[in-house]
């Protein structure tokens, strides 16, 4: 398996996402507890995180960059603007930074931190905290888009993209899990009202998407065939996509992607 070899990662920011991502580097050993370094505004965030993985604290911004090679930017957009302001003259000429922010576009990064910074922006998704991440990675140097690859490799599955299919990609995976969800609470829903446990009506709504979604990535039929194979006609399956199919849900549904997009288009432009 190819590693992260002996570059020094400094993450800024170990919250839900920058902890999951370093979680799932740990966990598939593709570098060193010795070779990672962790900041955080909040001092015990990033103290119990060092602490429970034998990975360094930097107790000031300064301290990450100057021990690190690459540095990952894992705050909220929001934050960014005054974390460049303040520390923008640390950034070396050249220096490595990948970007989880969603939004922030690299021209905005650039401009933010200065001094020709190598970026790479990438949109990993809640996925991450279970190391069943899907992110999508964008950035011209070929060397450091490798070394994202590699490193959101430890928190599940990579696409490379050009930058411009980000609205797209934050549509579908980015907040995907969340239709993922709400098909399962309605599943969960219709259980419990038809007489089910909601413990039980979860269960079998759970565990029927886990289901789905591991034989749909390890068949080599797409979803629409599998979905085909399991319509017998006249049979319950068939029953229930028709209705489907009668009420329009698929447009509906491209309706709900599209209002994603634009939101995610908006957005951008704000921050
Ligand atoms: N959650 C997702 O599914 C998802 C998906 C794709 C991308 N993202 C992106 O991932 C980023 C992080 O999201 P999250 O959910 O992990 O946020 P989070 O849990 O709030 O973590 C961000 C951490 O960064 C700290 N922080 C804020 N400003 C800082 C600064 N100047 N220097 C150092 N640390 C600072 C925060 O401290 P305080 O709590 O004290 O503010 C917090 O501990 C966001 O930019 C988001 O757009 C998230």
């Amino acid at each position: 398996m190819k590693t992260l070899g002996n570059k020094k990662i400094g993450v800024v920011g170990v919250g839900n996402m920058g902890a999951s991502i370093l979680e799932g580097v740990l966990a598939r050993r593709l570098t060193t507890s010795s070779r990672i370094w962790v900041y955080d505004k909040a001092v015990n965030k990033a103290q119990s995180f060092a602490r429970r993985h034998h990975v360094g604290r930097a107790s000031s911004v300064a301290e990450l960059l100057e021990k690190t090679d690459i540095v990952l930017l894992a705050m909220k957009p929001q934050d960014f603007t005054s974390f460049a302001m303040e520390h923008r003259s640390l950034f070396r000429p050249g220096q490595g930074v990948i970007s989880i922010l969603a939004g922030m576009t690299t021209e905005k990064i650039a401009k933010a931190l200065g001094k020709n910074v190598t970026i790479v922006r990438a949109m990993p998704n809640l996925g991450a905290k279970v190391g069943q991440s899907m992110t999508v990675i964008c950035g011209k140097n070929k060397a450091a888009l490798s070394f994202a690859g590699t490193l959101f490799a430890g928190c599940g599955e990579v696409v490379t993209l050009p930058e411009k299919m980000l609205d797209l990609v934050t549509a579908i995976s980015g907040s995907g899990p969340a239709y993922f969800f709400h098909l399962m609470e309605l599943l969960t829903d219709f259980g419990v009202k038809q007489g089910l446990p909601s413990t039980v009506a979860e269960v079998l709504a759970v565990q029927t998407g886990l289901g789905a979604a591991l034989l749909a990535k390890s068949s080599e039929e797409s979803c629409g065939e599998l979905r085909e194979r399991v319509t017998s006609k006249k049979g319950t399956t068939e029953a229930a996509l028709k209705t489907l199919q009668r009420k329009k849900f698929g447009k509906i549904f491209q309706q709900a992607l599209t209002a994603a997009m634009n939101r995610s288009r908006a957005l951008r432009k704000a921050v």
